[in-house]
C-alpha cells in the first residue's frame, strides 16, 4: 500500500477540480462508499494485527489529510462562485431607474395651482359649482333681471329646459362665468366669507382671444366692514405675487358689471416696443381682471342685509393671465391637445408652485 502515491494522485484531482460539482466527484472517488481510501480501509480486516495497526494509522492520516484538502478546496471554490455571481449580477444603482418623465403639466393646471397658492396664503378657501347652471344662479341672482341688456354681453349656450324643475331653475345654461358660484357658496355659508372658485366657463365665441370653453377664477369676500381699500390691496398683492414683480404698477378704471357697484377693471403696467409686450413699469396698461363692490341686490340674494354686510368680488380669465405670464400667443392652442405644444409650454410634474409668501 503506497499511501504517498495515492495522496499524490488524489491531491492532483482535488487541485484540478475547478467547480464544486467536480470536487464532489473527487470526494466520492476517494472517500465515498466505493472510494479508493474506503476500499483500502476495508482491506484492513484481513491483515495481521501489527500490519493492520500500522496501515490503519497511515490510512487515517491519509483520510484526514484528504478531507482537509477537499474542505479547503471547497471553500475556495465557493468563494470563487460567489465572486462570479456578484460579477454577473452586478447592478449599477447610479443609473436612472426609468426614462425621463414624459408627461407635462398643462399651463392651465399650473396657473390654477399658482392661484390657489397665492389666494390660499391670503386666507381664501376654495369653492366649487356646477358647469351646467340654471338661469337664476348664472344671471338673475347676480342682478341680471330677465330681459336685461347685460345678458346679451354673454353669448350664452342655452340648454333644453329641465322637465324636473320649474321656473328659472328649469332654464339651463352652460355657465357663462364663475360668478354663479358666488351665489352657490353663500347658500350654505355665513360671513365672514373669503373664497375663490375656478373652473370652466362657456360662451359661443371663437377667435385668437376667444374659445367656446375657457377658464375663470372668481373671488369673493364678504364681511361687515369690507371696503374698496381691501379690494385694491388684495388684488394689488395678487398681481405682484403672480407676475413676480414687486413694484408692478396697477390702476383701476371705472367699469360696469350688473353684480357690482361700483365696478372696476384693473390694469397692470407694461411696455410695448417693436410689437413686443413686457409686463412691468412702462408707458402702457394692460387689462387684467374685472372687480367691484358686491351690489346690494346681490347681497340680498345671498340672504344677507346689505345695510349690515358688504364685500368685494373679482373675476379673471385663467388662460389670459397664463398667456401673459408664460408668453403664449394664441388662446386656441391651449385646447388643441398638441403634445409638441405641451412639451414646449408645459411644466415638470415634480415642480410645485412656491409657497414663498
Ligand atoms: N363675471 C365677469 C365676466 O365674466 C367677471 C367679473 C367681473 C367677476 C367683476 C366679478 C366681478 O366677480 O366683480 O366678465
Amino acid at each position: 500500500m503506497n499511501t504517498a502515491e495515492i495522496k499524490k494522485e488524489i491531491t492532483g484531482l482535488i487541485d484540478a477540480a475547478n467547480d464544486l460539482a467536480s470536487l464532489e466527484e473527487v470526494r466520492i472517488t476517494a472517500l465515498g462508499k466505493k472510494g479508493k481510501i474506503t476500499g483500502l480501509m476495508k482491506t484492513l480486516g484481513g491483515m495481521e494485527p501489527d500490519a493492520r495497526k500500522a496501515a490503519g494509522q497511515e490510512l487515517n492520516v491519509l483520510k484526514t489529510e484528504i478531507s482537509g484538502l477537499i474542505e479547503t478546496q471547497g471553500k475556495m471554490l465557493k468563494r470563487q462562485e460567489l465572486d462570479q455571481r456578484l460579477e454577473n449580477e452586478k447592478l449599477d444603482v447610479t443609473l436612472s431607474p426609468r426614462p425621463e418623465a414624459q408627461g407635462k403639466i398643462h399651463p392651465i393646471s399650473q396657473t390654477m395651482e399658482e392661484l390657489i397658492t397665492i389666494f390660499g396664503d391670503m386666507g381664501f378657501s376654495l369653492a366649487e359649482g356646477p358647469d351646467i347652471e340654471d338661469d337664476y344662479h348664472n344671471f338673475t341672482a347676480l342682478n341680471f333681471p330677465p330681459g336685461h341688456p347685460a345678458r346679451e354681453m354673454h353669448d350664452t349656450f342655452y340648454l333644453p329646459d329641465d322637465p324636473e324643475e320649474t321656473g328659472e331653475a328649469a332654464k339651463k345654461v352652460l355657465r357663462t362665468h364663475t360668478s354663479s358660484v358666488q351665489i352657490r357658496a353663500m347658500e350654505h355659508q355665513k360671513p365672514p366669507v373669503k373664497m375663490i372658485c375656478m373652473g370652466r366657463t362657456y360662451r359661443s365665441d371663437y377667435d385668437i382671444t376667444h374659445t367656446p370653453m375657457f377658464h375663470q377664477c372668481e373671488g369673493l369676500m364678504i364681511d361687515k366692514n369690507t371696503h374698496m381699500g381691501h379690494l385694491k390691496g388684495c388684488l394689488m398683492d395678487f398681481v405682484r405675487k403672480y407676475f413676480e414683480i414687486d413694484d408692478l404698477p396697477v390702476q383701476f378704471r371705472p367699469s360696469f358689471f350688473p353684480f357690482t357697484e361700483p365696478s372696476a377693471e384693473m390694469d397692470i403696467g407694461c411696455s410695448r416696443k417693436d410689437g413686443g409686450l413686457k409686463i412691468g413699469s412702462g408707458d402702457s396698461w394692460l387689462e387684467i381682471l374685472g372687480c367691484g363692490m358686491v351690489h346690494p341686490n346681490v347681497i340680498k340674494n345671498f340672504g344677507l342685509d346689505p345695510d349690515e354686510y358688504q364685500g368685494f368680488a373679482f373675476g379673471m380669465g385663467i388662460e389670459r393671465i397664463a398667456m401673459l405670464k408664460y408668453g403664449i400667443p394664441d388662446l386656441r392652442t391651449f385646447f388643441e391637445g398638441d403634445t409638441r405644444w405641451l412639451d414646449h409650454y408645459g411644466f415638470d410634474p415634480l415642480d410645485r408652485p412656491n409657497r414663498a409668501y
